[in-house]
């Protein structure tokens, strides 16, 4: 039999994580799952966190959440600094429980359970603030587009890259008030627009994949939603850029408070996720990478995607769950 030897850095540990991840936002995921439709985001947020947290005090890491619900102060659960795990490996950990808790509120597509477990130190410390975000797949010379370059300079670049005309272009934009005057230069360009109510993690990883359509993201997000994102970006490939953007004095000196000293940096994608990361997302509701959560008789099923950047590495999991019955 062949055996597929894994890279030299490849740690072993690291291995068994990849597949750890995945229960990790699955439980987020079937625990959301009850909410969908409810119309109560702060309920649905609250049983994903939960689940998610019980699921990662599972688990044999030394976990510290950087990315989180929250300063320790506003958030019960799962806030920054919280150490989660039964001890073991060191591990950063950025999670987002629900990322779309109106999606999920609202039965709409593309909620999802997200984390990400990286080497401690190496993942950007984001504030929850917005963050300007330019995302592009991967196969493209590095700089091909530019955060700071016109929207339809980016257009044009990549059009140029992929061999189509900027009218074949689609870009993907949240949509906010805060884009039209961005909406507009797109469409000027001659792109097409596909606008998301919610969810910009599954929007800057659906660049990644043709089948979406999708050619470029741009425009403002959650900055951790940001380095999530980038978390996937880096095991999958793409291109990505983001800059932090304060709306008010408050937003400034949490980002100084988690180490920021430089507030109109532009972040590479290395920059925001600097070393070894796994990355793994659990669907809620359907969407256009991952299908939902559903009921199948006695069972509950889940799709998770799971990902490491050392071997690029990018796993698909459907899963059949017992439902556990309520006594
Ligand atoms: P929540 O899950 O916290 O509701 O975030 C959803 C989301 O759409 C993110 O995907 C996105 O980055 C952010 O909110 C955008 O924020 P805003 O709604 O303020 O534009």
């Amino acid at each position: 039999m062949t055996q597929i030897k894994p890279p030299a850095q490849v740690k072993p540990l690291d291995r068994a994580f990849a597949l750890e991840a995945v229960r990790v936002t699955e439980a987020a995921a079937i625990a959301a799952y009850a909410e969908i439709g409810r119309g109560n985001e702060h309920q649905a947020d609250h049983a994903a966190v939960e689940a998610m947290r019980a699921a990662f005090n599972r688990l044999p890491i030394d976990g510290t959440v950087v990315i989180g619900e929250g300063e320790r102060d506003e958030a019960p659960m799962l806030f920054i600094g919280e150490k989660v795990g039964q001890g073991g490996l060191s591990v950063d950990i950025a999670l987002d429980p629900l990322e779309g808790t109106t999606l999920t509120a609202k039965a709409m597509a593309n909620a999802l359970a997200v984390m990400a477990m990286a080497e401690p130190g190496t993942m950007l410390n984001a504030p929850d603030t917005y963050m300007d975000k330019i995302a592009i797949g991967p196969g493209h010379k590095e700089g091909v587009v530019d955060l700071d370059a016109e929207p339809g300079d980016n257009i044009n670049a990549i059009a140029r890259a992929k061999g189509i005309k900027p009218g074949e272009v689609t870009a993907l934009v949240m949509d906010r008030p805060r884009h039209e005057a961005l909406i507009a230069k797109i469409r000027k360009a001659g792109a097409k627009v596909k606008l998301i109510t919610d969810g910009d993690v599954a929007g800057v990883i659906e660049t990644t994949d043709a089948a979406t359509g999708v050619d470029i993201y741009m425009g403002l997000g959650g900055a951790p939603e940001g380095v999530l994102a980038a978390a996937a970006l880096r095991c999958i490939g793409g291109q990505m850029q983001g800059r932090l953007v304060f709306r008010n004095d408050d937003e400034r000196a949490r980002a100084a408070k988690w180490g920021v000293t430089d507030l109109t940096r532009k972040y590479s994608l290395h920059d925001l996720v600097a070393g070894d990361v796994v990355f793994s997302a659990t669907g809620v509701t359907d969407g256009s990478m991952l299908r939902g959560v559903h009921r199948d008789g006695d069972f509950i099923t889940t799709e998770s995607v799971v990902m490491r950047s050392a071997t690029g590495t990018v796993r698909w999991i459907r899963a059949r769950h017992r439902r556990v019955q309520a006594s």
